[in-house]
């Protein structure tokens, strides 16, 4: 059992408290507050018990000096400013003297608030390779660490697990025990039937969480562009959809093995080009696509097959869209998957990653799923292992 942050003794402590932080921006602004309303309860936790808080986070991927522009956190550190009445101050630096002595002088109720993690990776990846000096300097800011970053804690960084090995104590925060008492339940103890819906564009993203759902759901119904890895391996035309030749023999094992437990699409919408061209449809009578059209979203048929699946479900795990939902004509597969989810009343429901959860906000339906993780790669890491780096490196109780 790892320790909660309810184990420490915080009063008069400075707590490095990792997060994720990790929003999406348009036109200046916060496009979605979901991660940042997530923190709080840790955050207001460690400040109301007498403790002052180093805060980090990353934000986006930084590869070169022009990333960071448009990747500093100082818009996320203002929104925060609103949002709590303590003193915060943001230094647009990850490490530097300025930040050690701002943390020496910093006082209960209190946040320091540094500049994106990442903006050290073009410092030969210092975070991302988990630089033990740089794990090192982060450390030395503070007294205890804890990690509420469920949605990075499937990174070994510097921000997520090296800092761990370098404090006398570490915990986990609110939001991680959450994240994990839920995303538990569909590992064990779930009812059944325990259907999963997997999207998203490549079956190689997906292929150890696929191998670990196809062991524990009764079904796994496959959309997005991997389902055409899948109908290629049956030998059906898919015309010029996305498809990875070099899984080909993967999916084929899986067609083998778990054949009364996949559950395909029986019908797309295609068109010519990738574009947001009102779709024309196969049938479920003849499924192949014409050799110049792509599949760019499940059909009305599968619609239908799925539906009915999901309406007899107990436990539902869902990721990835069914497909490419930037383009409306195409988004509605995944919102007519989400739509029958929130129908079926008597259900587990947990939803991760980025684009499924995107359809759910469209459609304001955040209350009509059980659980929606704030972790895309980390719910499936989850589920695929029971366990993540970020969570392993945090002390036993
Ligand atoms: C996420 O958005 O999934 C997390 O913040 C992790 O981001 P990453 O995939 O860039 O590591």
């Amino acid at each position: 059992m790892k320790k909660s942050i309810k184990d420490l003794n915080l009063n008069g402590k400075k707590v490095i408290l990792r997060v994720d932080f990790n929003v999406p921006i348009a036109d200046g602004k916060i496009a979605d507050m979901k991660r940042i309303d997530a923190a709080l309860p840790t955050i207001k936790y460690i400040l109301d018990n007498g403790a002052s808080i180093i805060l980090l986070s990353h934000l986006g991927r930084i590869k070169t000096e022009e990333d960071k522009k448009s990747k500093s956190l100082k818009i996320v550190a203002d929104k925060l400013k609103e949002m709590l009445p303590n003193k915060i101050t943001f230094i647009n630096e990850t490490r530097s003297k300025e930040i050690t002595k701002a943390a020496k002088s910093l006082k209960p109720g209190e946040i320091l608030f540094l500049e994106n993690t990442r903006f050290e990776d073009l410092n030969k990846k210092a975070e991302s390779s988990n630089n033990p000096t740089l794990a090192k300097y982060w450390a030395s800011l503070g007294d205890v660490f804890v990690n509420d970053a469920f949605a990075t804690a499937h990174r070994a960084h510097a921000s997520t697990v090296g800092i761990a090995n370098y404090v006398k104590e570490s915990a986990l925060g609110f939001l991680m025990e959450e994240e994990v008492k839920e995303l538990s339940k569909l590992l064990k103890g779930f009812k059944r039937p325990f259907i999963s819906i997997i999207g998203g564009a490549k079956v190689s993203d997906k292929l150890k969480v696929l191998e670990k759902l196809f062991t524990i759901a009764d079904k796994v119904l496959i959309g997005g562009g991997m389902a055409y890895t899948f109908k290629k391996a049956l030998g059906k035309e898919i015309g010029t959809s996305i498809f990875e030749q070099d899984r080909i023999e993967d999916v084929k094992k899986y067609l083998s093995l778990y054949k009364d437990k996949i559950v395909l699409p029986i019908d797309n919408a295609i068109t010519r080009e990738f574009a947001n061209n009102p779709a024309v449809f196969t049938s479920s009578k003849n499924d192949n696509i014409p050799a110049d059209y792509m599949g760019l979203d499940i059909g009305p048929e599968t619609i239908r097959l799925f539906s009915r699946e999901i309406a007899n479900a107990k436990t539902i795990f869902w990721n990835g869209p069914l497909g490419v939902t930037e383009f409306s004509e195409y988004e509605k597969g995944t919102k007519a998957i989400a739509i029958a989810i929130a129908d079926n009343k008597d259900v587990f429901s947990v939803v991760g990653g980025g684009d499924s959860v995107t359809a759910i906000n469209k459609l304001g339906y955040q209350d009509k799923f059980s659980f929606i993780s704030t972790g895309g790669g980390a719910s499936i890491e989850f589920i695929q292992n029971g366990t993540l780096q970020g969570i392993d490196a945090i002390q036993d109780k």
